[in-house]
């Protein structure tokens, strides 16, 4: 069954999930995990992509992962109505310390991935008037010492999706920056480089992925740190 909007959201609409076909790139992580679980209590079909899977197989450093994950869609449910991007890697340490190489990683992994992903997937979007959702984080708005290279990624991000909101509002696509703080994922402990700071307790995975479910169905645009308070 298809999905269907209801006109009376936070911004003019409700998106009703109920049988709306979404792929989760980055599944198999702790934030991914807990999006899709979420997805799926609320009625949609979740197909899981990145490097291992586990539906559609793509890495966000290739060019095209996009089309990869738009065939994968349309060849197994024959729709996409939302994508929402939980991949991405961490770095820390001074910039001073930091290899050139990491930096390049992090701008593909955490930028260009999801830009090149984001437009490879808005045609198929703008036919159900769907959802691109992706994680940036407080990183984006706070940037913070010994994470230079990694903010910087995610704040690069942060401006492609308040630019494209605009390019693809005549689409009726939406697109929703979500910027949560720190989350117990164990991100933090696979670091690209680097060491992580003694951080304090972090955020639920699953509180944050219903908040960024919730702004989805609210066709809200913009989940700021605050938000998460
Ligand atoms: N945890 C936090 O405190 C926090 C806070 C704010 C924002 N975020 C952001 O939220 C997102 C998810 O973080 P997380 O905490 O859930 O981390 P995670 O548990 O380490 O998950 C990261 C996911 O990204 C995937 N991935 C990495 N490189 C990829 C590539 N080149 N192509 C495709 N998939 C790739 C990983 O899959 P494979 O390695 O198996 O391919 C994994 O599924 C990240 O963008 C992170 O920056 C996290």
């Amino acid at each position: 069954m298809p999905p269907r909007e209801m006109a009376t959201g936070q911004h003019g609409r409700v998106r009703e999930l109920m049988g709306a076909v979404v792929v989760v790139v980055g599944a198999t992580g702790g934030l991914g995990a807990a999006v899709t679980d979420e997805l799926r209590r609320r009625g949609a079909t979740v197909l899981g992509a990145g490097r291992g899977g586990p539906d559609i197989v793509c890495d966000l450093r290739d060019g095209g992962a996009g089309d990869a994950v738009v065939r994968g869609a349309l060849g197994t449910e024959g729709r996409l109505d939302g994508v929402v991007n939980a991949a991405g890697v961490v770095a820390f340490g001074a910039l001073a310390d930091t290899d050139p190489v990491v930096v390049e990683e992090l701008f593909l992994t955490n930028t260009m991935g999801p830009m090149w992903l984001a437009r490879s997937v808005v045609p198929a979007l703008a036919e159900t008037r769907g959802f691109f959702a992706a994680i940036t984080g407080v990183v984006a708005e706070q940037p913070v010492a010994g994470m230079v290279a990694y903010g910087a990624s995610k704040a690069a991000l942060s401006s492609a999706l308040a630019g494209l909101r605009r390019e693809v509002r005549r689409l009726g696509v939406q697109v929703i920056d979500v910027r949560p703080p720190h989350t117990e994922t164990g991100l933090a402990g696979r670091p690209l480089a680097g060491v992580a700071p003694r951080l304090a307790t972090g955020l639920d995975p699953a509180a944050v992925a219903r908040r960024l479910v919730q702004a989805i169905v609210d066709d809200e645009q913009d989940v700021p740190a605050a938000a998460f308070a």
